[in-house]
């Protein structure tokens, strides 16, 4: 390991200077973790797909100019002989920092890449000299349901039994999948809502803040060998008020469209007979499974003794709030960025 003392944000000169492997870099809170590394002066290398981004948009110079700072290298993670040759190159690492997801969700894919991979990557990141993994996971795998999450929480086992410094970091909403319907209610259409509203509430957290979150990881023993979930700052927030607040922003009376969720049963229980004909139709059928999660489940922290989701039981990080990041939509500040999980 590097002992190269650097100065953070504040001039503090706190953190060491490691070598950091970065995986899923060219996703959501890959890029914003890229740069908190990049910015916490750490050296970092990305193995990253030849075709990266949503729909492959990415060729591997769009790759470099999005990670400026780090060294991008191109490689297969879910082949270890790749992994090896093209990502770590007999090289040695100090950290490595997974923000590898499948972009779809489907079984076959999050076995394939949130457990494989990630599986691979930990023996590759152990040859190389590595002593601590960061995670990013989701803090829905508290109450699996869905085989994303199982493939989840078995690579979350296998790094906790792999002897290895861990930092799991399981965060709740992102705002790119709280943003899916300002478009839909610009354009004069009702915000859509399950039940009352009221069914589930989350502590939203921006990509700046939980890349912040996760590159911290490595410099604050107090996040090390623990599970750890996160939310942003500020109360809970419910649907409700997410439609409530987007309609104020652009100075209209609010209109909402109430869903009953068991219209998504009604959903999956057709797409999950006609999928056991064609396996296009069982991936809807998951996709419809995932919509149901989260229509009817909260993005808090699970209180083992009640059953219930608990706001106060979910930690709290960063300054940027999801009301904010609205406003600077509506005002057209930014640009929403619906990435692969949206599910309006
Ligand atoms: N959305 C939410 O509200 C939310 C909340 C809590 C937790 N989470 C969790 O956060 C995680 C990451 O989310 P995100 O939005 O940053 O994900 P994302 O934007 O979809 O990025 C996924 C990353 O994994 C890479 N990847 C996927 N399949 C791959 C493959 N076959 N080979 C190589 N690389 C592959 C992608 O590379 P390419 O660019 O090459 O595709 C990309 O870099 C997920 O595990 C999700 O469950 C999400």
């Amino acid at each position: 390991m590097k002992d190269t003392r650097v100065a953070d944000a504040s001039g503090t000169p706190s953190r060491q200077s490691r070598r950091v492997f970065v995986l899923g870099a060219t996703g959501t809170i890959g890029q914003a973790t890229v740069r908190a590394l990049v910015r916490r002066g750490h050296d970092v290398v990305c193995l990253v797909r030849p075709r990266a981004g949503v729909g492959g948009s990415l060729a591997p110079d769009d790759s470099r100019r999005l990670l400026t700072g780090a060294e991008v290298r191109c490689g297969d993670v879910s082949d270890p002989v790749s992994l090896a040759r093209d990502g770590f190159r007999g090289e040695r690492f100090d950290a490595l920092v997974s923000c590898l997801a499948s972009r779809s969700g489907a079984p076959k894919d999050a076995w394939a890449i949130d457990h494989l991979a990630n599986c691979h990557a930990l023996a590759a990141a152990s040859n190389a000299g590595v002593s601590h993994v960061v995670l990013l996971s989701a803090i829905c795998v508290q109450k699996p349901r869905l085989a994303f999450q199982h493939a989840k929480l078995a690579f979350e086992q296998a790094l906790i039994e792999s002897g290895l410094n861990y930092s799991i970091v399981r965060p709740t909403a992102f705002f790119k999948s709280l943003s899916g319907q300002v478009e839909r209610v610009r354009r004069g259409k009702p915000f859509l809502v399950f039940g009352d509203g009221t069914l589930t509430a989350c502590k939203p957290i921006s990509n700046d803040d939980l890349a912040d979150y996760l590159a911290g990881c490595l410099d604050d023993a107090g996040r090390w060998n623990r599970v750890l979930p996160i939310g942003g700052p500020g109360d809970a927030i419910t649907p409700l008020q997410q439609g409530e607040r987007l309609f104020s922003l652009l100075g209209r009376p609010p209109r909402f469209r109430h869903v009953r969720p068991q219209l998504l049963d009604a959903i999956i229980g057709v797409l999950s007979a006609l999928g056991r004909l064609s396996p296009l139709l069982e991936q809807k059928a998951e996709l419809a499974r995932i919509g149901r999660y989260y229509a009817t489940e909260s993005m808090l922290v699970l209180d083992a003794a009640t059953g219930r989701y608990s706001a106060a039981a979910t930690p709290s990080t960063g300054s940027e709030t999801l009301f904010d990041y609205y406003a600077q939509l509506v005002s057209g500040a930014t640009t929403a960025e619906r990435g692969d999980h949206a599910v309006f």
